[in-house]
């Protein structure tokens, strides 16, 4: 029989783009005031890529931050894993631009989209391929340039986004800490509520389609807000549940950086104290699939984690998506 590794995460990386966009700055080109974003969402301000940046820019700085901290070289790469839902292009996927940029000569690469809910989709597709000895070292970044795709009209939506990419390495680790568990899930039927209709083959690219602001994002905040209170809390249990914990053994909760009240309502459903808990939507708002990346990456770089800790990650997004995942935590580097 073949035995399963053992498998965390050996290194981490972020970036964000140096543009920060206020609440004061949106005031001026829609109708919304600072407190009402602040009140309702908790954002402060969020970061924005300039007109020569795509996701791959970000993408490949957040890989290399990752591989130093992992003290690994490219070439040791076997699989990359981009998740995004603002490609650079439709094809080739940005995974292989990130392949290129970094040269990760060894590596095969593929993109993987479950909007906000990305990063935990790839993070447990890379979890199984690492236990089963199927690769050894895998990329996963989660990457988003949303700010190319807000329509800066729409009060709804464009006050909530923004831009980065984060990055982390799976890999063997020793016997106990790593992924303890993860957990993925979907539900396709409510798909509408969070959409970018055109620009795919049900609706191509037309002069028509960009008059009617078709390939910005579309979204029913009031549904997104019901269906993500309920779903954060329900697959963190599950992940806790996989691997036989329950909500009092978290030590720490990641989760993905939406709305405040959806993070605030979830830690009261998980009964853990505000202190467990990261937040820096303040700063950068919802960067999608970069988000639980990003900060995974700032709680580990500040110490907020500490060997040994339960670390429940924890996102939602657009298809409608969710998933989660609970690490024993061991410093990076140190694995
Ligand atoms: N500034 C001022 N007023 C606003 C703004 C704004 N930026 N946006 C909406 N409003 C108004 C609305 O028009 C509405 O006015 P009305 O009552 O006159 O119609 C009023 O504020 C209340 O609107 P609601 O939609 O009820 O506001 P709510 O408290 O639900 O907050 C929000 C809206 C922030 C969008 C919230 O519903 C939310 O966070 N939803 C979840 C969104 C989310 O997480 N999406 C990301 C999913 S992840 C992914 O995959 C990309």
């Amino acid at each position: 029989m073949i035995k399963l590794r053992n498998v965390g995460i050996i290194g981490t990386g972020s970036c964000l783009p140096d543009k920060i966009v206020t609440n004061s700055d949106l005031e001026k080109i829609v109708d919304t005031t600072d407190e009402w974003i602040k009140t309702r969402t908790g954002i402060s301000e969020r970061r924005m890529t300039d007109e020569n940046t795509a996701t791959s820019d970000l993408a490949t700085v957040a890989a290399m931050r990752a591989l130093e901290s992992a003290n690994l070289s490219p070439e040791e790469i076997d699989l990359i894993i981009v998740s995004t839902v603002t490609p650079d292009v439709m094809f080739p996927s940005t995974a292989c631009i990130v392949q290129k940029n970094i040269g990760a000569i060894n590596a095969a690469a593929f993109d993987l989209e479950a909007a906000c809910a990305g990063f935990l989709y790839g993070l447990s597709v890379a979890e199984g391929l690492v236990r089963a000895g199927s690769f050894n070292n895998i990329l996963v970044i989660g990457a988003e340039t949303l700010t190319k795709i807000l329509d800066f009209t729409d009060r709804n939506t464009c006050v909530i986004f923004g831009d980065g990419a984060g990055a982390a390495i799976v890999s063997e680790v020793p016997e106990g800490y790593g992924i303890m568990s993860t957990y993925i899930g979907a539900d396709g039927r409510d798909g509408h509520l969070l959409t970018v209709p055109a620009g795919g083959s049900r609706i191509p690219s037309s002069v028509e389609s960009v008059q009617n602001r078709l390939h910005y994002v579309k979204m029913d905040g009031k549904e997104v807000f019901k269906f993500a209170v309920k779903i954060m809390g329900d697959a963190a249990e599950k992940a806790l549940d996989k691997c036989g914990l329950t909500k009092e053994d978290i030590d720490y909760l990641i989760p993905h950086q939406a709305n405040i009240r959806i993070i605030e309502a979830s830690v009261k459903r998980l009964k853990i104290s505000h202190d467990k808990v990261f937040r820096n939507l303040d700063k950068y708002g919802n960067m999608s699939s970069a988000s639980v990346a990003i900060a995974i990456d700032e709680a580990s770089r500040e110490g907020l984690l500490k060997d040994g800790d339960i670390v429940v990650l924890v996102g939602f997004g657009g298809g409608l998506t969710w998933g989660s995942a609970v690490l024993k935590w061991k410093s990076i580097g140190r694995n």
